[in-house]
């Protein structure tokens, strides 16, 4: 298969159904039952379901949504899988649209099978990896579950900007996949909107499947998968 594997537009149980390799790391950012996207009555039911599906064939899985919504998931874990991190996204430059609090977070519940394998060292920076290299590096320092990056609007990361409303940034989607991945891997993302998820594992030299519902971010994700930059790192030193 290709590096990136871009399907045609289908549900998410179809994409998940279909699969028939065993995935590393699937990452699920659906609609958020706030806002964009709309709201739906059974949502408990249909992400508990989606999260169900993917579980069958997925050692790790991001969860994205508003904390006070997304918290559910947490009580519904499927049968084999734990919590590993409840992960922040924190962005200061969101605007207000409503009278009162302004919204600055999201959360990414980060569950796996139990005893599924991490990767921190992938966070160490040069310094660090010589540290290793020596037998001198005491213990492994990890990334921080707060992941501080600004929505990209406006000027601010206009270089990424593809029109989806609900677009993550690369640097937002790039530790979950360092964390739980190796090059070679295979990701899934079957809502994956403007491709963002495949993008970053181009980078990384991960292998992607995507999916989203509508065909107009289907197009998206094409055109901006085949103009991003196929590197592979010899390393990830310094990428933080
Ligand atoms: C929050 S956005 C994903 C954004 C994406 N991570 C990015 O960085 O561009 C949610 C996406 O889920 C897709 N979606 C919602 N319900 C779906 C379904 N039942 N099946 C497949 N895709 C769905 C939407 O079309 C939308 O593009």
């Amino acid at each position: 298969m290709s590096d990136i594997l871009v399907l045609p537009a289908q549900d998410v149980f179809d994409t998940l159904r279909g699969v028939k390799e065993p995935v590393t790391t699937t990452v699920l950012d659906p609609w958020y039952n706030k806002g964009v996207g709309g709201v739906r009555e059974d949502y408990e039911e249909w992400l508990t379901a989606v999260v169900d599906e993917a579980a069958h064939i997925s050692t790790h899985i991001f969860v994205w949504g508003f904390p006070e919504i997304v918290h559910f998931v947490l009580d519904r874990l499927p049968h084999g899988f734990e919590l590993v991190a409840w992960l922040t996204w924190y962005y200061k430059n969101c605007p207000s649209v409503i009278r009162g609090w302004r919204s600055a977070q999201l959360a990414c519940l980060h569950i796996a099978e139990r005893g599924a394998r991490l990767f921190p060292e992938h966070f160490l920076n040069g310094a660090q990896l010589e540290k290793q290299r020596q037998g001198k590096l005491r213990y492994m320092p990890g990334p921080p579950s707060v992941i501080e990056v600004p929505l990209n609007i406006g000027f601010v990361g206009r270089s990424e900007q593809t029109g989806h409303p609900a677009q993550k940034p690369f640097k937002v989607i790039e530790p979950l996949i360092l964390m739980t991945t190796e090059a070679g891997d295979l990701v899934l993302d079957p809502m994956c909107g403007s491709g963002t998820t495949g993008v970053v594992c181009r980078a990384l030299g991960r292998r992607a499947i995507l999916c989203d519902s509508s065909e107009e971010y289907i197009r998206i994700t094409k055109a901006r998968i085949q103009s991003s930059e196929p590197v592979v790192l010899a390393s990830h030193q310094s990428r933080f």
